[in-house]
């Protein structure tokens, strides 16, 4: 539709319609099997205010979509179509590995693929727009959602962020935007704005208190990348920055997100987030709620009444200019424009397509080669990769047979569909031993009709488990333990305070170990955990994350050296929780720690060391790399003349495999305290035994801008360190000097 039509619609519809296209209501109103997400609510919306409503979350189906927008549009005065949103966010029905494991594989053209296979069978399901990629940089292990995130790192996450909405709306035309009408296309929301992932213990929906410079510098820059790659909506936060939830929050959405970043597209708030600004204290009803998000910025209350029940009398008295209301609702009849919808209001909702690609051998054969790209090999003393002949292997543990390895936020993900382990050695016909040895979960959740058992009868099953397993492992050449977090222990509302494996399958470990100390563990994991005693007693860790639907495959293909493990740490593993958060590119103090020197009064502890058990970047593969001395083309640089960095990479092993070049830099002295080095780039080569190549970087001013004293983003002249290696605690630098 021309914009001059969009103008004519605005025009002609009444007040109770315009508030209509801000209010987003559940696909549960439509249907019955709409899925509820985010915190329950009794909202209390009239028929009429659901007739009028402009989006829709939740709901999914070719045909059910279909038939919801047909019956929508028919009761709607100006029969303007709804959008379609929701959560796919590694993945719709086949799902790939949650977003902190595809961070790790350092291959944004993997999380670019997974995006768009996820578009298209979305799409074909009769979705709109996602509400992903999630960007928030992570350094709380504690929090859950770190398994949305990809990693500690702003720069990472940047590269990650803009990958995920390029894979979901295609690349930006000249016109600045993506062609989000294009068949197998989906509109990106962004989210959480802003530094959700930062919250006080790393404890669920807590504050977050950032200073300004730590805002701009670490939690701001990958969803600057997501709007530059044209991210067609920006999903608020629930949390208070500098005491102001971000739903409230005009400086945040008005001042950063729309005239610094220059986004001109929707903004969302989070599920029921317009209410809580009530629990927050801002407001002291839902009218003064809605008055304060209209005045951010914020155009669709997710799931509230605030807008449906007050913004027509907000404008009515005066309060709120009734060209705030125009501005938002044009830019989602705009986006509604851009979706194609006001010509085909179903977009790709086909029920044949549907069948035809959901789970298609290509999107599994994606999947599958993605899951394996996003394992890190932590540790390997020599009993990795397993031997096909001659080695007999005992599979134990509760994640052998578990196919709930697709991540919490895979709502459309299915176990029947999913490969577990026990199901890839079956369909390899590998002869192994099995052997559950434990309960998922502490409370013995997970044990087969465990909910008809007492206590004692539990006990006594779990007993017999960890029987069944030591006999396994006794018999065994070498034993494959599957141990590691239940999909539910991390997401939303899944912050934990102790991060370590359940206690049983410690006990597990234990056991096995005793009796055979070949141990290989595989972790299953949606956040970095406290694996010291694991670590030390296992031979091998592959931490495999929440692998997805081809996880099985995956897993086995890595372990008998199909596939040569490549990924790297996008988020530290700390030494134990009380390190917690902890992140490779903190500040050096006045009193850095120094390594072997013995001196009481520096920034240390008293009963840990200061280091991860293991660090951001880090990852080992099947082979070995040589890295050379890092070399500048001049020890000089200015504002218009780059230099490069580069190293030479050889594979020093006899296999195939992939090292990540990582460039870190630090700058020596400026106007304000800086990292010791950050992430600037990586190159991740595949190379054959005894191939080598050059890896360069050009280092740019760009690249050394940050927000000086004067809280100005900008490069300082002086001394700076560039460090290339495979992990963050490379010592092989380079120095150079910025001048004019
Ligand atoms: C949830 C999440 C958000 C999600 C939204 C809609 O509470 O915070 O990430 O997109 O609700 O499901």
């Amino acid at each position: 539709m021309e914009q001059n039509k969009l103008q004519e619609l605005l025009l002609d519809m009444s007040l109770k319609e315009k508030v209509g296209q801000l209010v987003q209501v559940s696909g549960f109103y439509f249907e019955e099997e709409g899925v509820l997400t985010g915190p329950e609510n009794t909202v209390g919306f009239t028929q009429e205010e659901i007739d009028l409503a402009g989006t829709v979350l939740g709901s999914i189906g070719a045909e059910r979509l279909r038939m919801i927008q047909k019956k929508f549009m028919e009761r709607h005065p100006h029969h303007i179509p709804l959008i379609f949103m929701l959560d796919i966010i590694n993945g719709y029905r086949t799902v790939f590995p949650i977003p902190l494991a595809q961070s790790c594989s350092f291959d944004p053209a993997l999380a670019k693929r997974c995006a768009s296979i996820a578009a298209k069978e979305a799409a074909a399901a009769g979705a709109h727009v996602t509400f992903s990629p999630m960007v928030d940089v992570a350094r709380d292990a504690r929090w859950g959602r770190v398994m949305e995130s990809g990693g500690e790192d702003p720069f990472l996450n940047g590269c990650f962020a803009r990958a995920c909405v390029e894979g979901y709306q295609g690349k930006k035309g000249a016109d600045g935007s993506a062609d989000l009408a294009a068949k197998g296309k989906i509109g990106s929301c962004v989210k959480h704005f802003a530094a959700y992932g930062a919250p006080e213990a790393g404890r669920e929906y807590n504050t977050v208190e950032l200073s300004e410079r730590t805002l701009r510098d670490t939690y701001l820059p990958p969803y600057r990348e997501a709007v530059d790659a044209g991210a067609s909506m920006v999903m608020a936060s629930f949390n208070t920055l500098n005491r102001v939830p971000s739903a409230a929050n005009k400086r945040l959405m008005r001042e950063i997100l729309r005239k610094e970043m220059g986004f001109g597209g929707v903004t969302i708030s989070d599920w029921a987030a317009f209410d809580e600004l009530m629990y927050h204290g801002l407001a002291g009803n839902r009218k003064e709620a809605a008055y304060l998000a209209v005045e951010a910025g914020m155009d669709i209350d997710m799931m509230t009444s605030c807008y449906s029940k007050n913004l027509e009398q907000l404008v009515r008295e005066g309060c709120v200019d009734e060209a705030l209301l125009d501005e938002a609702v044009m830019r989602v009849l705009e986006l509604k424009n851009a979706l194609g919808l006001f010509e085909n209001p179903f977009k790709d909702a086909d029920e044949l397509e549907e069948k035809e690609i959901l789970l298609c051998d290509e999107h599994r054969k994606a999947a599958r080669c993605a899951a394996a790209e996003t394992f890190v090999l932590l540790k390997n003393e020599g009993i990795l990769p397993l031997k096909r002949e001659g080695q007999k292997v005992a599979f134990i543990g509760p994640h052998v047979e578990n196919k709930s390895i697709f991540g919490v936020w895979s709502m459309f993900g299915r176990e029947e569909d999913t490969v577990s382990i026990a199901d890839a050695l079956r369909q390899r016909g590998i002869q192994t031993i099995t052997a559950k040895g434990c309960a998922m979960f502490d409370n013995g959740r997970g044990l087969e009709g465990e909910s008809g058992l007492d206590i004692d009868q539990m006990d006594e099953k779990a007993q017999r488990l960890l029987e069944e397993a030591v006999e396994a492992a006794e018999s065994a050449d070498a034993v494959v333990l599957a141990l590691g977090e239940h999909r539910l222990l991390s997401g939303e509302a899944a912050s934990r305070a102790q991060i370590t494996i359940p206690e049983c399958q410690r006990r597990l470990l234990l056991a096995v170990q005793e009796v055979n100390p070949n141990v290989v563990v595989v972790l299953f994991s949606g956040r970095p955990l406290d694996i010291r005693e694991l670590s030390e007693r296992a031979k091998a860790v592959l931490n495999v994350w929440q692998p997805g639907t081809e996880g099985g495959n995956a897993i086995l293909d890595v372990l008998y050296g199909d596939t040569n493990p490549s990924g790297k740490l996008s988020m530290s593993f700390p030494w134990c929780v009380g390190q917690v958060p902890v992140c490779y590119s903190e500040l050096s103090t006045g009193r850095p720690y120094m390594p072997g020197r013995i001196y009481k009064f520096q920034s240390q502890y008293l009963d840990i060391p200061n280091r991860p058990l293991y660090p951001f970047g880090f990852g080992m593969s099947y082979t070995d790399f040589y890295i050379s001395e890092a070399v500048a083309s001049d020890s000089v640089m200015t504002r218009k003349k780059p230099i490069t960095v580069s190293v030479t990479v050889k594979n020093t092993g006899n296999v195939k495999g992939a090292e990540v070049v990582q460039l870190y830099i630090r700058d020596c002295v400026a106007s304000v305290a800086r990292p010791v080095r950050e992430l600037k780039g990586f190159q991740k080569v595949w190379l054959e035994p005894g191939e080598e190549r050059e890896v360069s970087f050009s280092v740019t001013e760009e690249m050394l801008r940050f927000t000086g004293a004067d809280m100005e983003y900008a490069s300082e002249n002086g001394r700076f360190c560039a460090y290339v290696g495979n992990s963050s605690e490379t010592q092989n630098e380079v120095r150079f000097e910025l001048k004019n």
